[in-house]
């Protein structure tokens, strides 16, 4: 595997420090950079603490964070910049949760819609505050495209999602922050682990490769991964709603 240097240093900062897809971006963007992981378990963090400092980051330190505690977000990325500016942030904490649980108990169902939608909107509107220049990473989803009697709750944060950072994107245009939002299928990994993978399913660092390679470029993009999933996308609103009803998953 190739490890890109990023253009710039400064802080790199993984919010889901145990996320395969988030991991998959820092081990390609921390050569000779400081990294900070934040997580709600960071006895688990050993394994990705390893290939960054492998990959050539100067320093790995963790970081307790507990995305419901939205009120923590602010503090929690002070803390990860006392080194020095963070010049790249990737949110990658998230929950798909149990549809099925989520459409009788609805705790769970605000379990979902707090992690993934207003916990997004909290740290990225923290993100967007501090950060001065560099990137920041969000995930959307195919998901969020259309929602689907399968996934309609977790497909509902991700529209949400993808709502905020289109607008986030439009704000930050002419900055020197740019906001990279990734719209992923099907990714095989521990979220998805146990279910069928879909057609065009991709691994993670199939979408690292992606978005990094978008973040080099310029200004703010929102990208489908893999790319022919933007035909599939426009295909799903076609679909008259009788149909699309029976969708099983
Ligand atoms: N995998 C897919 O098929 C897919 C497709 C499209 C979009 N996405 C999106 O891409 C992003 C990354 O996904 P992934 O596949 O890398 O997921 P993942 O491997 O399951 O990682 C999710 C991360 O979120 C953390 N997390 C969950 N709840 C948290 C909480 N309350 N507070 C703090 N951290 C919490 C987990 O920490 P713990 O280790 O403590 O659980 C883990 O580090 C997510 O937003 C996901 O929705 C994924």
């Amino acid at each position: 595997m190739s490890h890109h240097a990023s253009s710039h240093n400064g802080t790199l900062l993984l919010l889901g420090a145990t996320s395969d897809i988030g991991g998959e971006i820092a081990v390609r963007m921390c050569a000779g950079r400081e990294v900070v992981l934040a997580g709600r378990n960071p006895d688990r963090f050993g394994n990705i603490e390893k290939r960054l400092l492998d990959a050539g980051a100067t320093d790995v330190r963790a970081l307790a964070f507990e995305a419901t505690d939205l009120a923590t977000h602010r503090s929690v990325v002070e803390k990860a910049g006392i080194n020095g500016p963070i010049t790249t942030a990737i949110v990658a904490f998230g929950i798909l949760g149990d549809q099925e649980r989520a459409e009788r108990d609805e705790a769970h169902a605000a379990e979902i819609a707090t992690i993934d939608y207003a916990a997004q909107v909290s740290m990225l509107t923290v993100l967007a505050d501090v950060l001065e220049a560099g990137e920041i990473f969000a995930f959307s989803s195919i998901a969020g495209w259309r929602a689907r009697r399968a996934n309609y709750v977790y497909g509902s944060t991700k529209a949400g999602l993808d709502a905020f950072c289109q607008g986030l994107a439009d704000r930050l245009h002419g900055s020197p922050l740019k906001l990279i939002t990734a719209r992923p299928g099907f990714v095989i990994g521990s979220m998805t682990e146990g279910m069928k993978p879909a057609p065009l399913s991709v691994t993670p660092d199939h979408v690292a490769d992606a978005v990094v390679g978008a973040a080099r470029k310029k200004g703010s993009r929102t990208i489908w991964i893999p790319r022919q999933l933007q035909l599939l996308a426009w295909i799903m609103r076609c679909v008259p709603r009788p149909i699309w009803r029976h969708i099983p998953r």
